[in-house]
């Protein structure tokens, strides 16, 4: 029987039916839907709109049908079109007449936005503490780099040398916006649409205040028709997990470069790398190549989402039922990529060498020398050039760098020091810089910054 026999005489063809159900996807979101549904319970006993036994009846049918969901043994019918439909059918089924009068004053409208809202709060906390867990990782794997350095890049040409610990850290500041991200979404989104009906309210003594404060949300909605047609907080769940699975690419993609022989800085531990079926000799970073291959599908998602939504009339459009993959498969997808990141960060090892002879190139402190000149009064685009001059000559000619630094007589010998294997990441010394002194400072505040995002999840929860 469907939710609308009185309407319609007949039931559903069966290509309207396998066209319109999305149980299999839905029942994702039964345990928040039920939560939706006590408390409207409460809210239709508070109006007097039904009586304390009917409204315990429906309280314990609820709680019989949580019990079927969470031990699988609810039965699902092919009538079911979703999860809401399922539970209403069922709750009717326990407690009879009390039964038929959950849906009193309510909408799968407002139902379902409801119950997605309810469900898209817990899935961005748990996505920030993923997050949080891969920062942290960043910073031990930070602190224990102590002094060690390699080449930073631009263009992916060796341009200045960096300490891996300030390398480390950037990703985890980038990081550290995607957990702001997620929790001012989780702001904004924290508004119920409970009461909004199918799109115009209600004429009976409902109380949208009373819902949405039991259900822990911040305020209730303030307009029925936007309160059922807003997919903002999906789209915006999406993009922010999208933008993550961007930085995760970006990460992915780097270590990719640094666990080839050409660039041989990283090696990973054998736990989080895989081999091939023909090739003996391979190693392969799958994490990081999947980490990169994945941001394709999250920015699908939120594109697929933003095209859904983009000719909508108001208010609900069962095109709206298209919202409910994209997100279940982007929370999905990012835990697995983040979960597997910090495990290959955890484990990976450096090799110091490798990076400490790519970073030493004598040119790396072309921009030192330059700065050299500037101390002595010269102007700087002119010591450019003489520095480049320098570097230009020393590749035509084949003498080395420190040579021909020695021997100008601008430069010399004191100059020529700065050259030494170390000295230029050293004299990175300015706020938020590369080197050894500020880089310290920086780690100090990213480590306190993520105690205080901690701090603030946890209020989340
Ligand atoms: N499964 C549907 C959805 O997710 C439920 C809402 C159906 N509402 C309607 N008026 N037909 O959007």
């Amino acid at each position: 029987m469907t939710l609308w026999h009185g309407r319609l005489e007949s039931g559903m063809a069966p290509e309207l039916a396998a066209l319109s159900v999305s149980i299999q996807y839905d029942i994702e979101l039964a345990v928040d839907d039920i939560r939706g549904s006590h408390a409207h319970v409460d809210g239709l006993v508070a109006g007097g709109i039904l009586t304390d036994p009917e409204g315990s009846a429906l309280h314990q049918a609820l709680d019989v049908v949580a019990a079927e969901i969470a031990d699988g043994s609810i039965e699902i019918l092919p009538e079911d079109e979703d999860i809401h439909t399922v539970i209403e059918r069922r709750v009717t089924q326990i407690a009879g007449d009390a039964g038929a009068k959950l849906h009193t004053g309510r909408s799968r409208n407002d139902q379902v936005a409801t119950a997605f809202r309810l469900w898209t709060k817990r899935a961005l906390v748990e996505t920030a503490t993923s997050v949080l867990v891969l920062q942290e990782v960043l910073v031990e794997r930070a602190q224990a780099a102590a002094d060690l350095y390699l080449p930073g890049y631009t263009h992916l040409q060796r341009a200045q040398p960096v300490l891996l610990a300030h390398h480390l850290a950037a990703h985890a500041w980038a990081l550290g916006r995607d957990v702001d991200r997620l929790l001012a979404s989780h702001e904004r989104m924290d508004v119920s649409p409970l009461g909004a009906g199918a799109l115009a309210g209600s004429s009976l003594p409902l109380d949208p205040d009373g819902t949405a404060a039991a259900l822990g949300f911040k305020s209730r909605f303030e307009n029925s028709l936007d309160a059922v047609s807003d997919r903002d907080f999906v789209a915006e769940a999406l993009f922010d997990i999208a933008l993550l699975g961007i930085h995760l690419s970006r990460m992915g993609e780097e270590m990719v470069l640094w666990t080839t022989e050409e660039f041989g800085f990283a090696t990973l531990a054998d736990t989080h790398a895989t081999g091939s079926s023909m090739l003996p000799q391979k190693k392969n970073a799958d994490i990081a190549e999947l980490a990169r291959g994945k941001s394709g599908r999250l920015i699908g998602n939120l594109t697929g989402l933003l095209a859904t939504l983009k000719g909508l009339p108001l208010a609900y459009n069962r095109d709206l039922q298209e919202d409910k993959e994209p997100l279940f498969d982007s929370v999905q997808q990012i835990g697995l990529v983040l979960d597997a990141m910090a495990g290959m960060y955890a484990t990976a090892t450096w090799n110091a060498e490798a990076m400490r002879a790519a970073a030493d190139s004598p040119s790396g402190a072309a921009i030192d020398l330059a700065e050299h000149l500037v101390a002595q009064g010269i102007p700087f685009r002119q010591a450019h050039a003489i520095v480049g001059g320098l570097v230009a000559e020393s590749l035509s000619s084949g003498v080395d760098l420190v040579t021909l630094v020695s021997q100008h007589e601008l430069l010399g010998s004191e100059a020529a020091s700065l050259l030494e294997p170390g000295r230029p990441v050293a004299n990175r010394t300015t706020a938020g810089g590369a080197g050894p002194v500020v880089v310290a400072d920086q780690i100090e505040q990213l480590d306190a910054h993520i105690a205080a995002e901690r701090a603030r999840l946890a209020r989340f929860v």
